[in-house]
Parts: structure tokens; sequence; C-alpha cells
């Protein structure tokens, strides 16, 4: 028998998933049981609550995730799990869990960085082609990532402040939308017109970190403007116009430094990767560029086990190995 079998486990923030993963590129069984719902009624995610939640739910999501794929965790060649970051008390459900599988069935444990998963989320598409550059941009981060080979990570570029995610949910918020924001700014921007000259934070000249504070109080201050003259602004142009200031930036970034890195495949990876805007950017600046572009499926971009499984897989097959101690670390380092 030479295929490997993974199982992974996330619990890093409101998602609790498990998934098993063959020969780190195909996705043999992925569950995701989401807690959007109940955190909705607070406008974010409540860390107490997300922790009861996945205690509530890991288990049954194992359950389906072995019954869909039609295995046993007698047959699985590693146990792994995020570790970090996120929320302590949600990735010590993931972590404790695997643990408790791994010792009871003596399977290898091995602990994944979140962002890590991000990025392999594109493996269970295409094979990858080093170097690459990754675009990470989800809730918590906003990262340019250069890899050399499977496994290592260089962080070219990052965020200073706020995460590409988080300032549309924080947007999205003075514009009353549900949590998340995100996907409904999103929606909104398809029917607006970019009418409103919202700032671009280039920052100095070559960087490749980005800044989303200013963005967002400017959008705060303009709508406060508007509403003490009494003037009308139509939310689809302020998330038109709020998300060509971020794409604009995302994607000029990303494709400079496609050049400079002379990368021969660019990724993008977590949940803003599903944005309609960023994806038809990127798509545009790409279309005659000498690196391949890969986007994964919806699915594939917000959080899921699927992603751990896989870069789970490369951690495996270079030998990674956790031991009993192995703890939930929030502000783990890529
Ligand atoms: O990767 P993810 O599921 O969780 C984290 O690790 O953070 O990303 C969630 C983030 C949220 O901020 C959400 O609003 C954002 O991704 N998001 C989007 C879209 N879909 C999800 N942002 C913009 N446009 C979307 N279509
Ligand atoms: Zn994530």
């Amino acid at each position: 028998k030479n295929d490997v079998y993974i199982l992974g486990i996330e619990t890093s923030c409101d998602e609790t998933a498990a998934a098993i993963v063959k020969n780190g590129t195909e996705v043999v069984s992925n569950v995701v049981a989401s807690q959007i719902e109940s955190h909705k009624r607070f406008g974010g995610v409540v860390p107490e609550v997300a922790s009861r939640h996945h205690v509530e739910q890991i288990t049954m999501v194992l359950e389906e995730t072995f019954q869909q794929a039609n295995m046993t965790a007698e047959e699985m060649d590693a146990i792994t799990v995020t570790e970090g970051p996120g929320l302590v008390g949600a990735l010590l459900v993931g972590v404790n869990t695997a643990k408790a599988l791994a010792f009871a069935k003596h399977k290898p444990l091995i602990g994944v960085h979140h962002i890590a998963g991000h990025i392999y989320a594109n493996r269970l598409v295409k094979e990858f082609r080093f170097p690459l550059l990754a675009l990470v941009v989800s809730g918590g981060h906003t990262e340019l990532i250069v890899m050399h080979e499977h496994g290592s990570f260089e962080v070219i570029g990052e965020t200073r402040d706020d995460a590409a995610g988080e300032a549309y949910d924080k947007v999205a918020r003075t514009l009353k939308l549900p949590y998340p924001g995100g996907p409904h700014m999103d929606r909104l921007a398809a029917e607006g017109e970019v009418n409103i000259d919202f700032p671009r934070a280039w920052l100095e000249d070559g960087s490749y970190d980005f800044s989303f504070s200013g963005l967002k109080s400017s959008v705060i201050n303009t709508l406060h403007n508007a509403a003490q003259r009494k003037e009308i602004l139509r939310d689809e142009d302020v998330a038109a116009s709020f998300q060509a200031s971020v794409v604009d930036v995302l994607a000029e970034k990303t494709y400079r430094a496609a050049q400079q890195y002379d990368v021969k495949q660019v990724i993008v990876a977590g949940g803003v990767a599903a944005n309609k805007g960023l994806r038809k950017a990127l798509n545009t600046k790409f279309a005659d560029a000498k690196q391949e572009l890969l986007i994964p499926p919806l699915e594939l971009c917000t959080d899921n086990a699927a992603m751990i499984a896989a870069a789970g897989t490369v951690a495996y097959q270079q030998g990674h190995r956790a031991g009993w101690d192995l703890n939930a670390n929030p502000s783990l380092d890529l």
C-alpha cells in the first residue's frame, strides 16, 4: 500500500471541520459544521460560544467524515490538526481530539499552521510548481508568501493593521449588514458604481505590506458626513467603491511581487479569495502574464479541514511529528 491517507481536523475559529485527503492532492471526504448562525446575533464570533459548539459538534463531524469516506481511523497514516493561529479555546478542542484519536489508534500526530492549510487548499486543485507566490486573504490574515519548496514559507509582505476580511466585516457592520459581512459587501458591490474616491494605501516604494485601517476610517467618515448633510449614499456604491480600493491594492501588489520573484504560479487563499471582485481583478491582471493563476473553488477558500490534511500530508512526508505535549498556539508563526 503506497497511498497516504491523512485525517485533518480544524477548529481554529467558527467552523468545526474534519476531512480525509489521499496523497495530499485528493479529497476523500470533507465535512464542515458552520456556527455562523449562532454568532450572527452578536455581530461576530464569540470565543466562548465557539469553543462550546466545537465540543458539541466534533464527534459527529468526525463520524460523518469516516462514514463519507467509508474508512476507519485505523486506515489513516496520521492525524493532523490546526495548532494555531486562532482562538485558543477553539483550537484546544481540535488539538485534544486529535491527540486522543492518535493516542488511542497509535497514529502519528502532526500540528499544522492554519495559513499553511489555506495555501495547500490549492494543491487539492492542481499540483504546485515552485517558486510560487501565495496571496493569503482571510478574516485574520493578509499576506504575500513566496514558497521555494514544499513546507517552506517566506513572508514578503503582510498587513500592518486590519486584515482584508476584517476590513470587509467592519465596513459591512457600519452598513448594518449581517455577519460575516464580506459576502454581502461583495454582492452589493456587483450592483454598485465606483463613484467615491476612497484611499489606497500603497505604502513605501517596493513594499509588499498592506494597510486597510485608513480605508476603513475613510468609509466610516464618509458615511458619517453624508448623514450629517442629509445626503443619500447608495450602499451599493459605497460597497463598490470600497471593494475597488481593496482589490486594486491586492491585485497590483500581487502582480508586482509575482514579477519580482519570477514565480511560476500565483495562488490565492483564505475566505476573501471567494470575493468576485478580487477574482475578476486577478484574472484580468494575470491574463497575459507568464504565471499561472490558481484560485480554489469557494468551498475550499473558507475554513475547512481538507486544506489542513493537505498541508499535513507534506509535513507527514517530511517527517514532522508532534509529541503528546502538542498545544494550541493562538499566535503561531508560519
Ligand atoms: O478564511 P476564513 O473563512 O476565516 C479566517 O481564517 O479568517 O475567512 C473569513 C473572512 C471573513 O472576514 C469574511 O467576511 C471574508 O472572509 N469573506 C469575504 C467573502 N467571503 C468571505 N470577503 C469578501 N468577499 C467575499 N465574497
Ligand atoms: Zn481561515
